[in-house]
């Protein structure tokens, strides 16, 4: 069948739309925008149980352990993520079929990048040094005590600030590599 071996080569011929990794949402992301997306959607419950745990149960030790995984998984997360858009993937390339996206000037969506990275970065130091500051703090099984109020205070801060760095990615997102 002489057409559709002319289909089959043309297929092997065509060049992937864009460079690096393809991801698997069926958006325009690439593998590392997409595990990012959807990971947020599985650390954000597992913060806000780990906040239920130990303000409502008392669970210190629990929460201690969730918050060490969660800073981890997060700390890996943005590493590979750096790596991959320094290196690896042109996300203006794979944004510039958004009607928010304009290769010249200002966008809607490099605003709503401009507004993510507001609270993505603050957020990163602030959860570390939340974490280094329990960690030499509070007693090695955890319990309240005099680094209490700070903590409290410097996570809520934390917390929210994660809260609102999920919010503002999966508005970037969906602006650059959805719509
Ligand atoms: C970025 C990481 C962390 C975040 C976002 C976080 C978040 C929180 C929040 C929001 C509370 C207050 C809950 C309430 O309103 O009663 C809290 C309490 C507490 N956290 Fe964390 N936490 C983190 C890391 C840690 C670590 C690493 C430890 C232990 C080494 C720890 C030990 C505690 C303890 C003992 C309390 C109870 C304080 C008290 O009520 O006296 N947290 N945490």
């Amino acid at each position: 069948m002489p057409g559709s071996l002319v289909a089959q080569l043309d297929q092997v011929a065509t060049p992937p739309a864009f460079d690096g990794l393809p991801g698997f949402l069926g958006t325009r992301g690439s593998l590392m925008l997409d595990l990012v997306f959807l990971a947020m959607f599985a650390i954000v419950p597992a913060l806000l149980l780990s906040i239920y745990l130990v303000r409502f149960r008392q669970r210190y030790q629990l929460h201690k352990t969730l918050q060490l995984t969660l800073g981890s998984v997060l700390l890996l997360a943005v590493a590979a993520f750096e790596i991959d858009m320094r290196l690896f993937t042109d996300w203006e390339q794979r944004a510039a079929p958004s009607p928010y996206y304009s290769a010249e000037g200002w966008s809607v969506v490099w605003i709503a990048l401009v507004v993510h990275l507001c609270f993505a970065i603050p957020t990163t130091l602030l959860w570390i040094y939340v974490i280094v500051q329990a960690l030499r703090k509070f007693p090695r099984v955890p319990a309240p005590g005099p680094h209490s109020l700070a903590h409290v205070v410097w996570a809520w801060l934390a917390t929210v600030g994660m809260l609102m760095t999920a919010v503002t990615g999966w508005g970037f997102y969906w602006l650059a590599f959805v719509a």
